[in-house]
């Protein structure tokens, strides 16, 4: 028996890092999965490598609202309801300080991270309140409780949805939809890359090391490592869980 048997998932950054481990571990313990994401190839890839008769994907930006409404339809009419969604879809932007970010820049993040997350909250509260109930997980971070210079658009967005995530959480209850947050600390994904380069160009292997040296169990996190408390939150093992904020940071937040 899995622990998501008979439950249908929707995936937003599916088919990037931690979305799809996500999608991964969902459908080895029974879910069927929709994955949501930009490219086609990089979706189909993903769907490929997590099994294709248990996950599905469709190409839509979050910040559409007339795409979101389709991903959402898409997940009902393709597997007949929806309990879980992971809003995970994600942007690191620009890093730079804040006198030197453009406008642009600062609402490309904001945009994605949390426009994305509210229209997703928008469309998939009706669809699983209609299939009675399930568990919404945010993706945040720990740039959702604390600050990091030159991450204004990044720490703001993901302080952000820890507000959506508890405004839905109070809204949600009476429907038996549990709503949290999933906040990793620096994790293995091409994320990452993109913020060491940008934080010392050319030297993105220095910067790996200075992150390294905050976190308390001294690496990175695995993917793998954020999809399993993902699965516990939208399994019923954490069916009295809601409006929480899940630290996977190997010790950060406690410095
Ligand atoms: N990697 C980390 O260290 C880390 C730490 C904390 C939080 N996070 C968060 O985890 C989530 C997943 O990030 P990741 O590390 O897997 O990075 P990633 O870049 O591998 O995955 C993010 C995915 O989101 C997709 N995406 C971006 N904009 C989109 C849009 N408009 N519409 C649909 N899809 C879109 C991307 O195409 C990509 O596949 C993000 O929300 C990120 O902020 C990551």
């Amino acid at each position: 028996m899995g622990k998501l048997d008979g439950r249908v998932a929707v995936i937003t950054g599916g088919s990037g890092g931690i979305g799809r481990a996500a999608a991964k571990r969902f459908v080895d313990e029974g879910a069927k999965a929709l994955l949501v994401d930009l490219d086609e190839r990089a979706l189909r890839a993903a769907v490929a490598a997590i099994g294709g008769n248990h996950a599905s994907s469709i190409v839509a930006d979050v910040t559409s609202d007339d795409d979101t409404r389709k991903y959402v339809d898409a997940a009902v009419e393709r597997y007949g309801r929806l309990d879980i969604y992971l809003a995970n879809a994600g942007v690191e932007g620009k890093f730079l300080p804040i006198r030197e970010l453009s406008l642009d820049a600062f609402d490309r993040v904001i945009a994605v991270n949390v426009r994305g997350v509210f229209l997703g909250l928008k469309h998939a509260i009706p669809a699983m309140a209609k299939s009675g109930g399930g568990s919404i997980v945010i993706t945040s971070s720990v740039a959702g409780i604390h600050g990091f210079p030159g991450g204004a658009a990044y720490v703001a967005s993901k302080h952000a949805v820890i507000g959506l995530m508890r405004t839905a959480a109070l809204e949600c209850a009476p429907m038996k939809i549990r709503v949290n947050t999933v906040n990793p600390a620096p994790i293995e994904t091409r994320m990452m890359r993109s913020i060491e380069e940008q934080m010392a160009p050319g030297h993105a292997g220095q910067a790996k090391e200075q992150f390294q040296s905050g976190v308390p169990l001294g690496r990175y996190g695995h993917p793998e490592e954020v999809a399993d408390v993902m699965l516990f939150l939208a399994s019923d093992q954490s069916r009295y869980c809601t409006g929480g904020v899940y630290m996977v940071d190997g010790g950060v937040s406690a410095t």
